[in-house]
């Protein structure tokens, strides 16, 4: 296997992550990505066998699991109920339990909400150049999770700084600080939850936490930690990735001056796919093997790891005619963005209704939307978004 180097956080691989995946890609699907010390798998085809592959998975194997740093306990006590982190049965029993919640239609039923809200943040556009990040890709996000769950909309601001601080530990330019920090904001944020939901056993609603608390005092199906991180979980993992989606997809809709037509009601969902394959918000996740076994060429043992490039499948040549190229009118075929398997992401048709709402109406009500400086993406590898998006509308 072709041995590649390549830091995470080289600046202009942060900027440009595709080159170096093409520099890789005649080597093989698999090649042993030196920095991280695992082969990555760089095909379309690789990317799902590996996601669909049960002999792999994400939680790491009981008798080769590493005691963690004391400091850390608050953020692996939440981690630890965490169905991402997880493989059946408990898997299975968490992300049942969540689906309900995630039925096409309860996820229909936001539309409007969607639309209201896009409306709203539009109205709130400053004149001259302003970042559109947090004017417009995250607070969307942000409410329609918190509404969706039956959380307070006003918490949105804290969830986006105590999710910021614990998403960063899953990037390469980890510290000690960021360690301190993440675990800061998983006690503040565990104890906020905890609180909020003592708060509504009194007062049952129609919303996702109000079906997760009766689960909980059913007794057998939630345990009560289990409860707080699955509201965690949805909470960060409902909005980071549709943030960065958004920030990406209006970068590159300005960047290839898109035509208007490709925001229209029949062509809407194929500009969504084309975007997430583009420019997906999430480059890689990684899988541990549970038995001896051969894949390209490479053994693996019990406890190895592997590397799912997900930016790096989305522009196979071998699976996408012209895959470099962006083009909002081709069919769209799967793509890697939201995974594959058991985790494939919960939060797909929420995500995809968001942006197939969120982006024409951006472009209607602001046709002269432009960008008023090159757009600059942020150090957060394996995350893919940008540092900030200043546009003119
Ligand atoms: C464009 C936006 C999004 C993208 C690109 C995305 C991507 C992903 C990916 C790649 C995974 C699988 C990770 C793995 O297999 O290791 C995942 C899992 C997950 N996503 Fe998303 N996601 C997005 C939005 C959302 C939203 C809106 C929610 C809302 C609840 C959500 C909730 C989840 C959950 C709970 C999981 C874990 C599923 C499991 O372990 O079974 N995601 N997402």
């Amino acid at each position: 296997m072709k041995s590649m180097r390549q830091s995470p956080t080289d600046p202009a691989f942060v900027q440009n992550p595709y080159a170096f995946y093409e520099e890789a890609r005649p080597h093989g699907p698999l090649v042993w990505w030196k920095e991280y010390g695992m082969p990555a798998a760089l095909s379309q085809d690789l990317v799902q066998a590996l996601f669909k592959d049960r002999r792999f998975g994400r939680e790491v194997p009981a008798e080769l699991a590493q005691p963690h740093a004391a400091h850390l306990d608050p953020f692996y006590t939440i981690e630890a109920h965490s169905m991402l982190e997880l493989e059946p049965p408990r898997h299975t029993r968490l992300r049942s339990l969540v689906l309900r919640a995630f039925t096409t239609r309860q996820i229909q039923a936001m539309r409007d909400d969607i639309h209201a809200l896009c409306h709203d943040l539009i109205d709130a556009f400053p004149k001259g150049p302003f970042d559109l990040i947090p004017a417009y890709a995250a607070p969307l996000p942000v409410a329609i999770i918190c509404r969706l769950l039956g959380f307070p909309e006003a918490m949105g601001e804290q969830l986006l700084l105590w999710s910021n601080d614990m998403v960063a530990m899953y990037q390469a330019r980890r510290t000690r600080e960021i360690e301190d920090r993440a675990a800061q904001a998983s006690t503040e944020f565990a104890d906020f939850v905890r609180s909020y939901i003592d708060q509504r056993r009194a007062n049952p609603s129609d919303d996702l936490l109000t079906q997760l608390i009766a689960a909980e005092e059913d007794g057998e199906k939630l345990s009560t930690d289990e409860l707080v991180t699955t509201c965690i979980l949805l909470l960060n993992a409902g909005h980071e990735a549709t943030v960065h989606s958004l920030g990406n997809g209006v970068k590159t809709l300005l960047e290839h001056q898109t035509p208007i037509e490709a925001y229209a009601p029949d062509r809407i969902d194929r500009t969504v796919e084309e975007i997430l394959r583009y420019d997906p918000p999430l480059h890689m996740f990684t899988r541990h093997a549970y038995e001896p076994v051969e894949i390209a060429g490479h053994q693996f043992k019990r406890g190895d790891q592997v590397a799912l490039l997900l930016g790096a499948a989305n522009r196979d040549p071998l699976a996408y005619e012209d895959a470099q190229s962006f083009d909002t009118t081709r069919a769209p075929l799967k793509n890697a963005a939201f995974g594959g398997g058991l985790h494939f992401c919960v939060g797909a048709p929420l995500a995809r209704l968001e942006l197939q709402i969120a982006l024409p109406i951006l472009f209607e009500r602001c046709p002269n939307l432009s960008l008023a400086e090159a757009p600059q993406y942020a150090n957060l590898y394996h995350f893919h978004g940008l540092d900030r998006l200043l546009v003119t509308s």
